[in-house]
């Protein structure tokens, strides 16, 4: 898998200024509701988007990257989930206090996402074409001929084999690969600043995963769009991040630019993350998988949230919460941290 996705490490990084920022998520709470308690499942996240770049949200599963991208599209399963604290900054506005019209006009032509599932995303009753160009009549005022042709172009621009006769296909009539290509073509069709795209890969096995990465990269690069790009996997992130957030159990615990990440990780989860990567751990006999599980939001332990897991823990990670603090140059929540042995 490793060697199937494009390169990117060793890319060039810029240091970028706030003024720059496309998105900035600051200490945004999201918590889920259960009778009369109340929970969190994201906790005091801040996270920077600048514009043309890629940044990689990773973590294990259950560890709250989809409820981050739904809090920042505003599609959460409310209630019983809720975005409670924090702010959302996209251009001029927070968008945790748009109205729901103006935040549908958001969703449309400034962020568009992608999600896990192709097959569950699209409705199977409708074809291709006819959902493409509702979505683009619905935002721009064009008859439906010239929607049609805005619709077969992002088609073609994705790479879908025989796009004018998908036009009219149904979602159960093509295969996994060609439906992802699909919903990325239609939340690249009306052309935002922001693309979120989450695990849009890990239903495909894994040549069609590479092609799609390397088309959504060719996207990014002509469009300069930014991406956060969620996933659990760091073959993936290796190939087409700038930059890296790590997160753990709803917080974020370590940033990066990706070269830095893998080459000098400070934070023990992300140092355990990458342990377990068949291609970081070939020096070794065999792979090395962190022990125990990410605990649910009713169940965190009140310190450090890593520490029942964590091999470097001291006395005071059982008892105080590690803030997310410059160390090293970068973003980290971490009282103890270790130099990386591969
Ligand atoms: N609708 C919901 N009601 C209650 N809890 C929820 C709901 N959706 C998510 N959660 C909880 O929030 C936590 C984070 O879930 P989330 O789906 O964001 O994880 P994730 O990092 O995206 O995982 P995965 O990699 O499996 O997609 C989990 O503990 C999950 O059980
Ligand atoms: S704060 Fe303590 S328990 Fe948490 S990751 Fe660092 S060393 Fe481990
Ligand atoms: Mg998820």
């Amino acid at each position: 898998m490793a060697q199937t996705v494009p390169s990117k490490i060793g890319s060039t990084q810029q240091a970028r200024s706030p003024a720059e920022t496309l998105l900035s998520i600051r200490n945004l709470r999201t918590a889920v509701s259960q009778g009369e308690d109340r929970f969190d499942i994201v906790r005091d996240l801040s996270l920077d988007i600048f514009p043309n770049e890629i940044v990689c949200l990773v973590g294990e599963s259950g560890c709250g990257k989809s409820i981050t991208a739904l809090s920042v599209m505003r599609l959460l399963p409310t209630p019983p989930v809720r975005a409670i604290g924090g702010e959302i900054q996209f251009k001029e506005n927070d968008l945790l206090t748009l109205s729901d019209k103006e935040m549908r006009k958001v969703r449309a032509e400034d962020i568009a996402m992608v999600f896990q599932d192709p097959l569950t995303s699209l409705d199977p009753v409708f074809s291709v074409g006819s959902v493409m160009t509702e979505v683009i009549k619905a935002h721009r005022d064009l008859d439906t001929n010239t929607a049609r042709t805005m619709a077969l172009e992002a088609l073609q621009e994705v790479g879908l084999p025989d796009p004018e006769k998908r036009l009219d296909s149904y979602p159960h009539q093509m295969s996994g690969g060609m439906r992802q290509r699909v919903l990325i073509a239609t939340a690249l069709v009306l052309d935002p600043d922001l693309l979120i795209a989450d695990e849009p890969t890990t239903a495909l096995d894994v040549t069609v995963q590479a092609q799609i990465l390397e088309m959504l990269l060719e996207e990014q690069r002509q469009r300069h769009m930014s991406i956060l790009l969620i996933t659990h996997d760091l073959a993936v992130v290796a190939g087409v991040a700038d930059r890296v957030a790590v997160m753990y159990a709803g917080e974020i615990v370590e940033q990066a630019p990706v070269d830095e990440l893998f080459e000098d990780p400070k934070h023990p989860y992300t140092q355990g993350l990458l342990h377990a990567l068949p291609h970081i751990s070939v020096k070794r006999e065999k792979l090395i998988p962190i022990p125990g599980v990410v605990p649910p939001p009713q169940m965190m332990p009140p310190g450090c949230r890593f520490a029942p897991r964590c091999p470097y823990a001291l006395s005071r990670c059982w008892q105080e919460r590690p803030e997310l603090e410059i160390n090293a140059g970068r973003p980290l929540r971490c009282f103890n941290p270790q130099p990386f042995v591969a």
